[in-house]
């Protein structure tokens, strides 16, 4: 008996494999509940008393080395998994690749581009920072005209002239002064104002500036426009141009929409009137064309100017404006389905 368990320590000192399973034949072999040692354990009391000792020593010896084993091999084989891994067949499908998503200011932005690109209006651009002509004076703004205070501006430090642009209709003064009628513009663009953040308003935003100059343009051409913009974009069919005031146009208006009564969410937006202010606009005041050398007595248009963000809010029913520039990509996957 002896013998046999002595033959079985050297077979347990020499065992060595490289796979898992052959590792877990052998720890039932000898440490599972009908294995050897479990046997041994049973026989031993079945040993006459003198053998006792010399039995129990050796089986307690064959228990420790297998014991020590197993716990070798184990660490020896831990990194490897015993199927063989999913990326090892070649036929499967690829994991699918995490793609990103478009912001919703540059949804809005590329719907109103189309929007407007299916009725004749192409894309112009202009710089961030500008000097004052193109912001204010050109627009009919001259030095203290009290409107200036309307939009609280960034002045680049040491040039009290050049400042971040605060709308985009500096970029209708630029075209201008570089294009003759016909024009028909759109130009969209990020503006700064110097204004406290909170979740209505921050001190930078976007916008999408039109302009439609040529000959015999009437504010009916401009309330048209408007309504077709409206139609597309928001699927409403009923406008209304309020008076207002902007130096640039004469006269000047705000569009509102009739969002409608239709829900409690309605009310909320909508102040319970079901009007919705959604962009200033106007007839382009001929100070504007003369000072970018466009005769008034030939040529007359319209401009307006529309808040991208404030129109995201209100389609996507962002409730603050802040989440737009923080990054945060538990809001941003949202937008995946809307490109
Ligand atoms: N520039 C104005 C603003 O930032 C918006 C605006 C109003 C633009 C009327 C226009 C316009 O072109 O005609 O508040």
């Amino acid at each position: 008996m002896i013998d046999k368990i002595k033959a079985h320590i050297a077979k347990v000192e020499a065992f060595a494999t490289e796979k898992k399973e052959e590792l877990e034949q052998f720890r039932l072999e000898y440490l599972g509940k009908k294995g050897l040692l479990n046997d041994l354990f049973a026989k031993f009391k079945e040993v006459p008393k003198e053998e006792k000792k010399e039995f129990g020593q050796i089986i307690n010896e064959l228990k420790s080395k297998a014991e020590a084993k197993i716990n070798e091999l184990k660490e020896k084989l831990g990194g490897q998994t015993s199927a063989a891994p999913a990326y090892n067949d070649l036929t499967r499908p690829a994991f699918p690749m995490e793609i990103g998503s478009r912001h919703p200011v540059s949804l809005i932005k590329n719907k109103i581009v189309e929007i407007f690109a299916n009725i004749g209006f192409s894309i112009a651009e202009g710089p961030e920072i500008e000097d004052d002509w193109h912001n204010f004076t050109a627009l009919n703004l001259p030095e203290y005209h009290p409107a200036r205070d309307m939009q609280d501006t960034f002045f680049i430090q040491t040039r009290p002239d050049i400042l971040l642009h605060t709308h985009t209709s500096s970029v209708e003064v630029r075209y201008m002064e570089q294009n003759q009628p016909p024009i028909r513009i759109i130009a969209p663009g990020r503006v700064y104002r110097n204004e406290d953040i909170s979740a209505r308003s921050h001190c930078l935003f976007h916008q999408i500036e039109g302009l439609y100059i040529d000959t015999n343009v009437s504010f009916a051409d401009l309330k048209q426009t408007l309504l077709y913009f409206t139609k597309e974009m928001f699927g409403k069919s009923k406008i209304r141009l309020r008076p207002s005031y902007f130096p640039f146009t004469e006269p000047s208006a705000e569009m509102d929409i009739y969002w409608g009564l239709n829900n409690e969410i309605d009310y909320r937006i909508t102040k319970g009137t079901g009007w919705l202010e959604i962009m200033g606009c106007g007839m382009t005041d001929p100070n504007v064309l003369k000072n970018c050398n466009i005769d008034p007595e030939k040529y007359s248009g319209f401009a307006f100017g529309i808040g991208l963000e404030r129109v995201a809010m209100l389609l996507y029913q962002i409730g603050d404006i802040r989440a737009f520039y923080e990054n945060d990509v538990r809001f941003l996957e949202q937008f995946k389905s809307s490109i």
